[in-house]
This record gives C-alpha cells, sequence and structure tokens, in this order.
C-alpha cells in the first residue's frame, strides 16, 4: 500500500502536554509542514504526523499543580494544540496523542517482543532523574553544581528497582549504520556528535518506573507494578501511527503494507540522543527497520542565551501573528533560520524579512496585476511568456535540490532571488514605455505573460511556506491553485483574467513589531 518511493512519511516530537504551544514547538511543525507540503506539491502520498507526549512526571507533577487529574490536563492541552495547529495552516494528517488505546497497546506488544529476544533484565537503579528533560543521568554527567547538564535544572536522587533495556548490545551496529550513512542525520555536525558519544561504551536504558511512584505511564505487560519510562513511550508513537504493529502485536516480522520506517524525522537538537541512540537501538531489539532521515535543527535564542520560560527571555513572534499575519510569521521562522543552525530572534530581523516580502514579492504581484489590468483589460495576454524562462528553471532546480537536502531556508531564498529578477526585468523592460508607443504591442504582450507566468512559478514555489497568500495570488492570477512544479512545465495562462487583490503584505511601520522594539 504505502512503500516505494512514492510515499513520505515525516514526524514531528510530540510536545509534552504541559503548556501552550511556543516558538519551539511552531518553528518545528512549520518546518515539518513546508516539507511536508512540499513532498505532497512534488506528487507523493505523506504522512505528516505531530501530536502530544501525555505521560511521565512532568504532566503528573503539572496536573497536580493545577489541581486537576493528567488526563483533564492532556485533554486540555491536545485541543490547544491542535487549535493551534490549525489556525496555522499546518496540514498534519494524523494528531497522535500517547494515552490513545492503541498506542498504549502498541507500547506493549513493542515490550513483550523486547522480553521475548531477552532484552529486557530487572536491576536496582542507582542516579539522577531531571524531571523537566525526563530524562536519567550518572553523576559524572551532572553539572559542577550537580544540575542537569541539558536544562540546568536540580534533578532528584533515585533509587529503586527499574527493568532496563539491553541497549549496549547494539553500539556496534549503530556505529556500523552511521558509517554506512553519512547523511542519516543532518545537518553533519549532528550525525559527528552522535558518533563522538558512541565512543564512550553504551550503558543498558532504564526503561520502567516503580508505579509506586508514578502512576501515570503505560504499565509494563510483564510487570503492572511498573510503568514504562516515558521517552520509550513517546518514541514509539512513530511506530504506532505507521500502523505497522496491530494492537495484538502482529506485524514485526513484515512492515510492507504499513508507513513505517519514517522518512524523516524532525526534531530539535536538544533531543538528539532519544532519537539518535536510544530509539534506532529499540528498533534493532525489535527487529523493525530504522527511520531513514534524522533532521536536527537549531534553537531560536534571544540574543545569545536560549529563550525559555525560566529565563524570562520568551520573545513570542506567534504574537506578531495578528499584525503580520500567519504566513508573515511562517516565513520569518523558516527563512531566517539556517536549517540546522541557531537563529537569533530580533525585532528589527522580523522587519527586515517583512519588508522582503512586501518590497519584492508583494510589490512585484501588484505591478503586474496591474498592469494586465490597465494595458490589457485584465486578461493575461496570449504570448509565450518566455522572457524569464532560464532565470526560473534555475530558480526550481537550486529549489529542489536545496529541499531534496532539507535546506530548507536556501529553498526559500531561491524563490525570493527569483523575484528579484523578475522586478528586475520589469525595470529593463519598461511596459509602461511599451504600453505609449505604437508598434510595441507583441513585445508588451511577452512582457506582460513573462511576468505573470513568474508570478505562477513563485505561487508554486512559495506555497509550501505560505500557503494562504500563495493560494490568495495564484487566485489573483485567475488560477484555482498554486501550479505544481510538474504542473509549469505545461502552464497555461493566456486569456485567464486576473483580480487585484487587497495587497499581500500591506507595508507596516517599525511600531507594529509592539513596544519592546520602540
Ligand atoms: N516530548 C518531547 C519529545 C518527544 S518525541 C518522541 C519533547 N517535547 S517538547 O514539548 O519539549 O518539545 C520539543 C520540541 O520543541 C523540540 O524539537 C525542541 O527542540 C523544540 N523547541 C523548544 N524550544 C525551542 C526553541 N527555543 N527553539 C527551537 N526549538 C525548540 O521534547
Amino acid at each position: 500500500m504505502s512503500q516505494g518511493p512514492s510515499r513520505f512519511y515525516l514526524t514531528t516530537p510530540i510536545y509534552y502536554a504541559t503548556g501552550e504551544p511556543h516558538i519551539g514547538h511552531a518553528y518545528t511543525t512549520f518546518l515539518a509542514d513546508t516539507v511536508a507540503r512540499y513532498h505532497r506539491q512534488a506528487g507523493l502520498r505523506v504522512l505528516f504526523l505531530t501530536g502530544t507526549d501525555e505521560h511521565g512526571q512532568k504532566i503528573q507533577e503539572e496536573a497536580d499543580g493545577r489541581g486537576m487529574t493528567p488526563i483533564e490536563l492532556c485533554d486540555e492541552m491536545a485541543a490547544r494544540f491542535e487549535e493551534a495547529w490549525g489556525h496555522l495552516d499546518i496540514s498534519y494528517d494524523r494528531f497522535i496523542r500517547t494515552t490513545e488505546a492503541e498506542h498504549v497497546a502498541v507500547v506493549q506488544a513493542f515490550l513483550t517482543r523486547l522480553q521475548e529476544r531477552g532484552l529486557i533484565y530487572e536491576d536496582e537503579y542507582s542516579g539522577w532523574y531531571c524531571v523537566h528533560e525526563e530524562r536519567y543521568w550518572t553523576s559524572k554527567d551532572l553539572t559542577s553544581e550537580g544540575a542537569c547538564p541539558e536544562c540546568n535544572r536540580p534533578v532528584r536522587e533515585i533509587e529503586e528497582k527499574n527493568y532496563f533495556f539491553r541497549m549496549s548490545r547494539f553500539q556496534e551496529d549503530l556505529v556500523r549504520h552511521l558509517e554506512k550513512n553519512p547523511d542519516w542525520i543532518l545537518p553533519q555536525s549532528r550525525q559527528n556528535e552522535v558518533l563522538g558519544f558512541l565512543r564512550q561504551p553504551l550503558s543498558d536504558l532504564s526503561i520502567s518506573r516503580p508505579r509506586s511512584r508514578l502512576a501515570w505511564g503505560v504499565p509494563l505487560p510483564f510487570d503492572p507494578e511498573h510503568v514504562t519510562y516515558v521517552w520509550v513511550d513517546a518514541l514509539i508513537n512513530y511506530v504506532t501511527a505507521s500502523g505497522a504493529i496491530t494492537p495484538e502485536g502482529e506485524g514485526f516480522d513484515d512492515v510492507s503494507g504499513s508507513w513505517w520506517p519514517a522518512d524523516l524525522h524532525i526534531i530539535g537538537k536538544d533531543i538528539l540522543t532519544t532519537h539518535a541512540v536510544y530509539w534506532p537501538t529499540l528498533l534493532m531489539g525489535a527487529g523493525l527497520p530504522l527511520p531513514r532521515r534524522i533532521l536536527a535543527h537549531g534553537w531560536w535564542v534571544a540574543g545569545e542565551t536560549k529563550m525559555s520560560k525560566s529565563m524570562g527571555n520568551v520573545v513570542d513572534p506567534l504574537a506578531l501573528e495578528e499584525e503580520f499575519g500567519k504566513d508573515a510569521v511562517r516565513w520569518y521562522l523558516i527563512r531566517e533560520m539556517p536549517t540546522g543552525h541557531d537563529a537569533s530572534y530580533t525585532p528589527e530581523r522580523f522587519l527586515a524579512r517583512y519588508e522582503e516580502l512586501a518590497n519584492i514579492l508583494g510589490n512585484l504581484a501588484s505591478r503586474v496585476i496591474s498592469m494586465i489590468v490597465r494595458y490589457r483589460d485584465g486578461a493575461i495576454p496570449p504570448a509565450p511568456g518566455e522572457g524569464l524562462r532560464a532565470q526560473e528553471d534555475e530558480a526550481r532546480r537550486r529549489y529542489r535540490e536545496a529541499m531534496e537536502a532539507l535546506r530548507v531556508h536556501e529553498a526559500m531564498a531561491a524563490a525570493m532571488d527569483f523575484a528579484r529578477e523578475a522586478n528586475g526585468y520589469v525595470e529593463q523592460r519598461q511596459p509602461w514605455a511599451q504600453a505609449k508607443e505604437e508598434g510595441r504591442e507583441t513585445e508588451l504582450d511577452e512582457t506582460l505573460a513573462t511576468l505573470a507566468r513568474a508570478l505562477a512559478a513563485l505561487t508554486a514555489l512559495l506555497f509550501p511556506v505560505m500557503p494562504a497568500k500563495m493560494e490568495e495570488l495564484s487566485r489573483g492570477l485567475g488560477l484555482d491553485e498554486p501550479p505544481t512544479l510538474d504542473e509549469l512545465g505545461e502552464l497555461d495562462l493566456r486569456g485567464r483574467r486576473v483580480e487585484k487583490g487587497a495587497g499581500l503584505f500591506p507595508k507596516k511601520p517599525l511600531e507594529a513589531m509592539g513596544p519592546s522594539s520602540s
């Protein structure tokens, strides 16, 4: 059903159902949405998965603090995420919640499988736990102040009976896999980081908590007095949603007919070890194929420091959505951050990226459509419109190459460069002069047809990142929707009626950025 090159399965992390969606969640999700839309446009069948991570101590404590039950908190937060993604035009196909009965059954089937293969044992655990990261640490992992190395929060000492997964057995296989697949993790620096990590002996992984200390989790199928460690539970969501394993535990020996393996996991760099070490070894243990690629993106920082609630420096570009529109926010986040690296949020850069949209793309669209209305009574002239074909082909080539390599910001830069070239073409051809002088009708037809075609190409290239605005622009060109990259080849715009819109990106003053920027 869904094997072979005609399908593409991609995932975001599932977000903790403890708080509201913020810029970090939004960035990961916009990136995934852009990649999903690109692949759909290329004619692939896509499964785009997102959802919420609903078990574990963090959820339990947040619910306790709010005087709610865990499931009440999760119901509320899952709804909040779905609403936010709907509002921001996230085209996900499946929203998974780890409290769903199907997922709980698949987690149990997965653990049973590991148990049957002799990969689970019981032992005393003593070490440290960070509730915020939901991660176990050893003494030597901790900071010099004895805090969590990832988030700097206090950790708790734990001594208890746990079940362990024999992760150490798969160390060599994982190293071999990384060496054989040098592009398994992007960017390259993250692949190297994981290889570096694997130079130390890999320990076994604690996969359970005693129920007496934490009840909010998936009971172990072979010992109901313990619940599954939340990261193991959470990672398995990717398999659950693929449909590879039935709730009865069938399917481990043949995943064909399901969406597994995933083509791409998109994550933030903070959750690299869980996805690039725990997850593949768990899959090897269960005898399932590994995901084809992992993209670990960077952090949005404010100035030099990571944005986080506890540091009180969270700027919320999502709040700019009301003033500038959702597509401008999507554009800023995707275009500004070199995919895989960190980027710093500043109101000035936001405004600069907005002006790029207004002055280059918005301006081009309104000029071209106005001229077609003024000089040709609103109908796109029946001329070949080949004046920018070479530049368009080059833009498409750069765009495709960058998208395939998941350098999404570069793909968007290629599209915007093409819009700049189209503006240059207007200056060079001077259609207003062609319109005034006798005998230049054919020339003017060609100029306008070329520009209409350039705009249509831009709607195709920019649709994955700005779906609402590009739909609006394509309607302005008399099209029902943006063409796909392949449809562009045979696109016939002759005689289509253009329509002046309200202006795609109205000019905004600096004050629109809010009080912090003035
Ligand atoms: N629940 C786990 C993931 C389990 S996946 C099997 C989790 N959830 S999370 O709610 O903390 O969200 C994680 C995602 O948000 C990560 O990809 C993380 O990198 C991203 N971000 C959170 N803050 C961020 C920034 N300031 N900048 C960019 N992304 C960051 O981890």
